[in-house]
């Protein structure tokens, strides 16, 4: 009896149960040179954030251990399981490796390049965290691609593969999330500058200097939607406001193709038929300020690929960015993702802020095969989202300047 008590205490004691729960963090810094996120994946190996990628992918450097999945392996499915448009690779289902064993995709989500390679085993180390400080360090076994070198191609120097945090069997949150007994979930504060986070399992997620919030609090929700049955994170918006005008884009316009999310473009980008009356109605919004009492703002010469600039020095700045008009989101649900002159200007040469938005390419107006709106990296950096594929829904909330994402 005492030494079942005494072993039970031993192995609370090597085991708090409470630790074994607790959500995984690894900061994620912003590659000035290419506009994309890494994160520490392990021993200084350095992944490219990709939230619509389905698998891990790297070049397979030591650390590496090589696993036999054969094809028929239910790893091997879900590693095959979102085949990469266009891709020609030969794969498990065409041409089966000699030896019978996986063949999954790796994808460059930037210049959407793809190769074929084996699946393998590897680290992904990183901490725990009570949502404060690191607990412990973890070592989580994680299934990832094997990619040639030339598929790093245009991935920030120094990173050897992607990681894909989309809502996929072997995205990295589902592995983590089945290796550490945590949610199928993930937080992720994209940085403009300095350290963001990413927090497999979720909150929650105080800030040093304002240590009592928990910010996952203050998140509002909506839906995520699944296109095409792509793992790719997509919401629904009602429709589009500046300050209080509603742009005129017609609700089918919104409703073909809707809203997807993706950290390895730059900037948002508008289908043509919604960039248009946006750009023009933003324009005029700006104008509209002017007869409120407000300096006249100076159009410049465009800097591309933006189209509408302004001489910033006649722009009211503060410590949150220009004060222009917000621009919002109404999403699914009824919750407003606005966002202000941090969100929508950049400063793009000394005297010139540009307002963030681009014109996707190559689709036509009203494709509903494209997004109507595919929301870039600078207009997500500083906010707090939440993926959460349990109760399929997306979390967004705008941290305070005075409260940038990293711990
Ligand atoms: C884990 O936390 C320790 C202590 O703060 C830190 O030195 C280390 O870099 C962290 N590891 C990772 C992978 O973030
Ligand atoms: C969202 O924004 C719209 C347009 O500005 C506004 O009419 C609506 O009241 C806002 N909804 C919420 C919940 O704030």
């Amino acid at each position: 009896m005492a030494l079942v008590a005494l072993l039970v205490l031993a192995a609370s004691l090597a085991w708090p149960a409470s630790s074994q729960r607790l959500p995984v963090l690894v900061p994620v810094t912003k590659d000035p040179a290419t506009s994309l996120y890494t994160l520490p994946f392990h021993n200084g190996a350095n992944l490219v954030v990709d939230i619509a990628g389905p698998l891990v992918w790297s070049t397979c450097q030591p650390g590496h251990l090589p696993a036999k999945f054969p094809c028929t392996f239910p790893t091997c499915r879900l590693a095959n399981a979102y085949p990469v448009p266009g891709c020609h690779e030969p794969g498990c289902e065409q041409e089966r490796r000699k030896d019978g064993t996986c063949t999954a995709y790796t994808y460059n989500p930037v210049t959407g390049v793809c190769a074929s390679g084996s699946l393998d085993r590897t680290r992904f180390v990183a901490n725990t965290t009570d949502g404060s400080n690191p607990v412990s360090q973890v070592n989580v076994m994680a299934v990832a691609a094997c990619a040639p070198e030339t598929l790093l191609a245009s991935l920030p120097r120094g990173s050897t593969g992607v990681a894909g945090l989309a809502g996929s069997g072997l995205a990295l949150p589902a592995q983590v999330a089945s290796a550490q007994k945590v949610a199928n979930k993930f937080l992720l504060c994209l940085p403009r500058g300095g350290d963001g986070v990413a927090i497999f399992g979720g909150g929650p997620l105080h800030i040093h200097s304002q240590s009592e919030v928990d910010w996952t609090q203050s998140l509002d929700y909506t839906p995520l939607v699944q296109r095409n049955g792509n793992p790719a994170y997509s919401v629904l918006v009602k429709s589009i406001t500046m300050d209080n005008t509603r742009v005129s884009v017609p609700d089918s316009a919104l409703a073909t193709g809707g809203v997807l999310l993706s950290t390895t473009v730059p900037y948002t980008s508008l289908r043509r038929d919604v960039y248009r009356p946006f750009v023009d109605a933003f324009a005029k919004a700006v104008v509209a300020q002017s007869q409120h009492g407000w300096p006249v703002a100076r159009v410049v010469k465009p800097v591309a690929p933006f189209e509408l600039c302004y001489d910033s020095g006649t722009l009211i700045s503060g410590r949150g960015g220009y004060f222009v008009p917000g621009v919002t989101l109404t999403l699914d649900g009824g919750k407003n993702w606005t966002m202000f002159g941090g969100g929508s200007m950049l400063n793009v040469e000394p005297g010139t802020a540009c307002l963030a938005f681009v014109e996707m390419k190559g689709v036509k107006a009203g494709d509903g095969r494209a997004p109507a709106v595919l929301i870039g990296g600078f207009q997500m950096e500083n906010f707090l989202l939440e993926f959460d594929m349990e109760k399929n829904q997306l979390g967004f909330f705008r941290l305070p300047f005075y409260a940038p994402c990293g711990q």
